[in-house]
């Protein structure tokens, strides 16, 4: 008998939630052109490795992927490095990597199925130009989750954040019209997903000329079937009064901000051009803390910022104790090629050894915070929305509203249900919970 099969993709997705929401637009955009997606790089036609340039930590692990890709490959196969680092490094990647030849930033994937064909033909290609029109609206995204849906509404940053990597990696912001995002929202919620997740590098800054981020919080969360919104990441700057308003007056969003503060010293923060003081973002806490009681709060920050006291560290850390953050994802400053924090003097350089024993200490504060206000709520009930299997003991991973991590037992067919539970226990980060309901499914308005 005859057979036709189909030509096979790999995709490989390092870095942000953006990223993840290109790769998925890249493999809709692919299964739609006839491929089909595989789960392993060995025996795949295609291989796609969508990166991410933020710290050179990132990078490396790239690199090493590159060069493990060249034994895995089959000889025929085309494999593509997309995403930022490929926007930032172009035909670099093609000369320093044979077995690369696709090299395609962040606005090129609209030729994705076209320029794997001259690949195949030996053709290879940089494709890194900017294209301030493209927001793949007529791409079908192949979705990784089946409980949540990522939204991308924004691409690109206007920011120029001194260390940030990003606007030259994703160029400048650009919004999508709110009419297609609710389009977008309709789809996902009729494919039985009621948790939307709104992208955006300053999400908050959203503008589609006509509409603001307040338009677009209402909008999105009034369609019939979202249960549940939140957004990631915004930019404290942009929480104006009407964007506060709508998240309190709409039902649909979650009591959770994540909020990057990078740092609590008003110095540091002038010289990373965050905008902002300290005294301005715990002003910009209050606000959201007045407006939307309990409300849970998570950030970014940076240590080891060129130039970076003790006495500014102290403060980040003093910072952290003032918020009370739910939680922090913390990283060492990385010297980014081609980013402004490159001009500042080089005896502003915090060693290493400084950098790493700040991590440990805001590491330790952050995590004392947030064992406190965790063993707080023991006993609570709340509502979770069961995610997936947990990696360990059987157990199910669920989210409350306000972002806990609860594990719970049970079986997978409760993937994707809402359930009432009764927090019993705490690793400090994490909770462990007793079922104690089963809401009822709202029906899905279509
Ligand atoms: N070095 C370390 N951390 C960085 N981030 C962005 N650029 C850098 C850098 N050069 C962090 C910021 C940002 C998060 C996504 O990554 O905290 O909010
Ligand atoms: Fe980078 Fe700053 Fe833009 Fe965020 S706001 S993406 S940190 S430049």
């Amino acid at each position: 008998m005859l057979q036709t099969s189909r030509p096979t993709v790999y995709i490989e997705t390092y870095g942000c939630q953006m990223n993840v929401s290109d790769s998925e637009l890249m493999l809709g955009r692919l299964v739609e052109s006839g491929y089909e997606s595989v789960e392993q790089p060995d025996g795949a036609d295609v291989i796609l490795i969508n990166t991410c340039a933020i710290r050179e930590h990132a990078e490396q692990r790239v690199i090493g992927r590159i060069g493990e890709m060249k034994s895995r490959m089959k000889r025929d196969a085309v494999l593509g490095v997309t995403g930022c680092m490929a926007q930032r490094l172009g035909s670099q990647l093609l000369d320093r990597a044979r077995h690369v030849s696709l090299v395609i930033g962040p606005d090129g994937y609209r030729d994705l199925p076209a320029l794997i064909e001259s690949a195949r033909g030996g053709v290879r290609t940089t494709a890194t130009d900017f294209d301030l029109e493209e927001h793949y609206e007529d791409f079908t995204p192949r979705r990784f989750d089946g409980v949540k849906a990522w939204i991308p509404v924004q691409r690109g940053c206007d920011y120029k954040c001194t260390y940030c990597i990003v606007p030259t990696t994703r160029g400048p912001e650009r919004s999508r019209q709110l009419a297609e995002v609710v389009r977008e929202t309709e789809a996902v919620v009729a494919s039985g997903i009621s948790e939307i997740v709104l992208l955006g590098q300053t999400v908050n800054s959203y503008f589609d000329g006509q509409h603001d981020f307040a338009d677009l919080l209402r909008a999105v969360g009034g369609v019939p079937g979202v249960r549940r919104l939140r957004f990631t990441s915004p930019h404290p700057n942009d929480f104006s009064k009407a964007v506060i308003r709508a998240m309190a007056e709409t039902e649909a969003y979650c009591e959770h901000v994540h909020l990057p503060m990078q740092s609590g010293s008003t110095r540091t923060l002038k010289r990373m051009l965050r905008r902002y003081t300290r005294e301005q973002y715990l002003a910009c806490v209050d606000e959201l803390r007045a407006a939307i009681p309990n409300v849970s709060l998570t950030t970014d920050v940076i240590v080891g910022f060129p130039g970076e006291s003790e006495a500014d560290f102290e403060e980040t850390l003093s910072a952290v104790q003032a918020v009370g953050f739910d939680d922090a994802y913390t990283f060492k400053f990385s010297l980014r090629d081609g980013t402004p924090a490159t001009r500042l003097p080089a005896s502003d350089t915090i060693s290493d050894e400084v950098a790493s024993d700040r991590l440990a200490r805001l590491i330790a504060t952050v995590r004392g915070a947030t064992r406190e206000r965790n063993l707080k709520l023991l006993g609570q009930r709340r509502e979770i929305l069961v995610e997936k299997s947990a990696r360990r003991g059987g157990l199910l991973q669920s989210r409350t509203r306000d972002f806990k991590v609860v594990m719970i037992p049970g079986d997978v067919s409760l993937i994707g249900k809402y359930l009432t539970v009764k927090l019993t226990g705490t690793t400090g980060s994490t909770f462990l919970g007793q079922v104690v309901g089963q809401r009822a499914e709202l029906p899905l308005a279509v």
